[in-house]
């Protein structure tokens, strides 16, 4: 279970999917029912286009889901055709960002130190980043995995300072899980999470090291999020196919609002 002094996140990554209307109507379903998920922060991540809408209407129930982009640049404005820069997102309600997901990293080239600069931009913009990482399978079978974090957190993070790295986000998503079905044990997710956490002192300080949030993603659902929701170090979700249904989404949620179960 979540540390008390560390208030659980869960977070929707909509992915390229759903409509305008269909995203719409996802939102509002989703902060309708917020009070299912109590003392949970809840964020949802559409496609860009769709940012304007769903923050009207997280804002027309309460505003108190946060929106979030899947990506952003690391400068504020200029010749960069087809990019939204993070000074963008926030003037149009956005309060998070993801960075350095394993398909932008994979398909797109992102690499840590690009995700580096994004995170850096992110924070001077006021946003929240969400730096993601995790290992491939063919590097988890090869006992990297602890290597291959670690490099992706010391790269990813570097010299954020102890003020930006308290308000970043991590997310732990081992590729091999995302968009497979197939999940880590809350063992496998647990020994990740406390290792993140044991790299964050030498980032920071002690103090924030125990304060920062870090998620695990890949193929949670609903019958899965309590058993990660019970684990000292899992303190949210980055969920992808299931957040796409209001129910599974909110679900999940709520296994953090309780803090799981074994
Ligand atoms: P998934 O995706 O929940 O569909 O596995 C998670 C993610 O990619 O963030």
């Amino acid at each position: 279970m979540t540390a008390p002094f560390r208030t659980p996140i869960v977070a929707g990554n909509w992915k390229m999917n759903l409509d305008h209307a269909k995203g719409v109507a996802l939102a509002a379903a989703v902060a309708g029912r917020r009070a299912d998920a109590a003392g949970v922060e809840l964020v949802l991540c559409p496609p860009s286009v769709y940012l304007v809408p769903v923050v009207a209407a997280t804002n027309a129930a309460g505003g108190d889901v946060a929106v979030g982009a899947q990506n952003a640049h690391d400068k504020e404005s200029g010749a960069y055709t087809g990019e939204l820069s993070p000074q963008m997102l926030t003037d149009v309600g956005c309060r998070y960002v993801i960075l350095g997901h394993s398909e932008r990293r994979t398909l797109f080239g992102e690499t840590d130190a690009a995700v580096n600069a994004k995170a850096k931009a992110a924070l001077a913009a006021g946003l929240t980043p969400i730096v993601c990482v995790g290992e491939t399978l063919e590097e988890r079978e090869a006992g990297r995995t602890d290597a291959v974090v670690t490099a992706q957190i010391q790269g990813s993070l570097a010299g954020l300072g102890p003020d930006g790295l308290a308000r970043t986000v991590i997310a732990y998503e081992p590729v091999w899980a995302i968009g497979t079905g197939r999940v880590a044990t809350p063992e496998q997710a647990q020994e990740v999470h406390a290792l993140i956490r044991s790299l964050l002192p030498a980032l920071s300080s002690a103090e924030v090291a125990a304060k920062v949030r870090i998620q695990y993603g890949g193929s949670v659902k609903p019958d899965n999020a309590a058993h990660l929701a019970a684990c000292p170090d899992i303190d949210g979700a980055l969920v992808g196919g299931a957040s796409l249904k209001a129910d599974d989404f909110l679900a999940i949620a709520a296994a953090f609002s309780t803090g799981g179960c074994c």
